[in-house]
């Protein structure tokens, strides 16, 4: 099974341009699994709601079927983050979309980061796990890394791999996210972006080295921090889910949750 990291530069209240190099990539990759990375079709740094509902779609609209559509066409699964309307809230999701559309889902960021907090609802879809055509696929964004139980959570729920839409601005992330994918055994995909984003007092950069980590904890794809690229591994779902390591000892099988509490 091919995963493919779309690293690219999503550029800030251009949804135009950003769907156009989206559409391209979903075309030219062939990949089974495509993940491009958070808020892709907008850009990131919104502080102003009103400014940002005007870019933001609803999970059913045509942004998104279009390019289900091609899901379902291609017969590739696409994860791609957007910011999402429903109603009168703006989530930061993740449109999951499986070539068997019954099965596409979206997810809403758990855990917001900073500014994010004046733009967006905090999202209430929890995390889920999809089964689709041998894979156990879970979802996470960004921020959401630092919190051990979203990977735990997705892990125990069966993911085989979590895939982790991304507009990250500090290096720290890269401390802990081979211990995610080793302590759960699972592969997790870093799509993030690059470039600059500003606000009326503040430039933030984003930091690239989107990254493949394999069930070891060991990175097997790795971008640059500054250029667009694609980058693609082999995965292989079935060898994450015996969580023994050894004869004796199993990652699951060895919890004491009684003593987490
Ligand atoms: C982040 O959650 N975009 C850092």
């Amino acid at each position: 099974m091919k995963l493919s990291v779309i690293q690219f530069e999503t550029l800030y209240k251009n949804k135009e341009n950003n769907l156009k190099k989206i559409n391209g990539y979903i075309s030219e990759i062939n990949s089974n699994i495509l993940v491009f990375p958070e808020l892709a079709t907008s850009g990131y740094f919104y502080t102003d709601k009103n400014e940002l509902r005007k870019i933001a779609d609803n999970y059913e609209s045509e942004t998104i079927k279009k390019i289900q559509k091609l899901s379902t066409e291609l017969e590739k699964i696409i994860i791609l983050g957007f910011p999402e309307l429903d109603n009168d809230k703006i989530y930061n999701s993740a449109a999951v979309l499986i070539p068997n559309p019954k099965l596409s889902r979206v997810y809403r960021k758990t855990h917001l980061f900073y500014k994010e907090r004046f733009v967006f609802e905090e999202g209430n879809t929890g995390f889920f796990v999809i089964d689709y055509n041998g894979l156990k696929l879970g979802t996470m964004i960004c921020y959401d890394w630092r919190f051990p139980e979203a990977a735990r959570s997705l892990a125990l729920k069966g993911a085989d791999l979590i895939v982790c839409p991304s507009n990250l601005v500090t290096g720290v992330w890269q401390n802990v996210m081979s211990a995610r994918a080793l302590e759960n055994k699972v592969y997790i995909a870093v799509s993030n972006k690059i470039g600059k984003e500003s606000d009326s007092n503040q430039e933030l950069e984003f930091n690239g080295e989107s990254a493949i980590y394999s069930y070891n904890g060991s990175v097997i794809s790795k971008a640059s921090c500054n250029s667009e690229e694609v980058i693609t591994s082999t995965i292989d779902p079935e060898k994450t889910r015996d969580k023994s390591f050894n004869q004796i000892n199993n990652i699951f099988l060895d919890r004491r949750p009684e003593y987490y509490k």
